[in-house]
């Protein structure tokens, strides 16, 4: 033959042979390492204000902003597929200078956690986004410099005072967990200052300490009706930066957070597996609206199997270390999950 003829020995037969873990559907279910589960899913939602019924968004199909009452019904169906917990943002109708419909008890997104905590009680994790930008005027994550050299600037220090009371208005509403997402440095101690002083001590703080300033939130904005112009460049991190995402997940957990979470997901595995590795509290991480709608896209143009990428992205976040997935397919996950035999 063709390899004799050049003196090729033929190859040892190896005694290693990591193929006998794959051979049949049982085989590699007894020896899967990383494994998806309902309870470690959580359903970010949006609830808006003035509408009479849900009003698709255009960029990330299958995703509704709620009334009220179907938030209600979604809010239910999560809890009956077994997911951990629903995530709210809410989209007002008004919005101000300082974003005071955020602290407003009788504000869209308190009454959509109030709706939704008398809806599942502990069924669920409920948990609120904590940050202003879906409340201000300009889209910002906190309130702006007035006068100076450094008018229109993010105002760090000043924002926290308003964070706190979001917070507070958050767990009054009901929240059982508060999410501040807006990258001020202090949000974490601030926001639990402000908890335990009201009698909120149980109400937990999920962190985005490893936020990235990503074009991956493209279609969140315009879920949220975001009237941001400009960029975050100056509160959220710089993409190029891993080391730092593990300092501001550390920094986090010294400041009191129950779980620390890095956000978008998939591109940043990398930062996933490093807070993993050195955080002593539980690491969440956020597939993000782009991820979502990237994989909607090219699905709905038959260019690759929507189910098994979905379970393929996820399952590789929870692979680098996420323990908890915020992904806008938590609920379709969970029941298709729940459906097998
Ligand atoms: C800000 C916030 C954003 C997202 C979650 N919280 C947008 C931003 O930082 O501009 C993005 C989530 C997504 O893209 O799915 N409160």
């Amino acid at each position: 033959g063709f390899l004799a003829a050049r003196g090729v020995p033929a190859p040892v037969p190896p005694v290693v042979r990591p193929r006998r873990g794959r051979t049949t559907s049982a085989m590699r279910g007894l020896v899967a390492q990383t494994r998806l589960a309902p309870a470690q899913l959580a359903a970010p939602v949006f609830v808006r204000e003035g509408i009479s019924s849900p009003v698709p968004v255009e960029a990330m199909p299958g995703v509704v902003q709620h009334t009220l009452d179907s938030l209600r019904r979604e809010a239910t169906a999560c809890a009956e597929a077994g997911i951990g917990a629903i995530v709210l943002f809410g989209v007002p109708q008004k919005r101000d200078a300082v974003g005071s419909g955020a602290w407003d008890g009788e504000g869209i997104l308190n009454r959509g956690v109030a709706a939704v905590r008398a809806e599942v009680g502990d069924a669920l994790v409920v948990c609120t986004d904590t940050c202003l930008d879906e409340f201000t005027s300009h889209g910002h994550c906190g309130i702006l410099r007035e006068h100076g050299p450094r008018a229109g600037e993010v105002d760090n220090d000043a924002t926290l005072a308003l964070y706190q009371a979001m917070a507070v208005a958050q767990a009054e509403a009901g929240a059982h967990m508060v999410s501040p997402s807006g990258m001020m440095d202090g949000q974490v101690a601030a926001i639990r200052a402000a908890l335990d002083a009201t009698g909120h001590e149980d109400v937990a703080i999920l962190a985005y300490s490893a936020k990235y300033a990503s074009a991956y939130y493209g279609p969140f904005r315009e879920a949220v009706r975001s009237t941001l112009r400009g960029d975050r460049l100056t509160y959220q991190q710089d993409p190029a930066n891993r080391r730092e995402g593990l300092r501001e997940a550390l920094l986090d957990v010294a400041e009191g957070a129950d779980i620390v979470m890095v956000k978008p997901a998939g591109p940043y595995l990398d930062v996933v597996a490093e807070v993993a590795a050195a955080s002593p509290v539980p690491v969440a991480a956020y597939q993000v609206s782009g991820e979502y709608a990237m994989v909607e896209a090219a699905a709905a143009r038959g260019w690759i199997e929507r189910e098994r990428v979905v379970m393929e992205s996820v399952l590789g976040i929870v692979r680098a270390g996420a323990s908890t997935v915020l992904t806008y397919w938590a609920r379709e996950i969970a029941e298709g999950i729940g459906s097998r035999p």
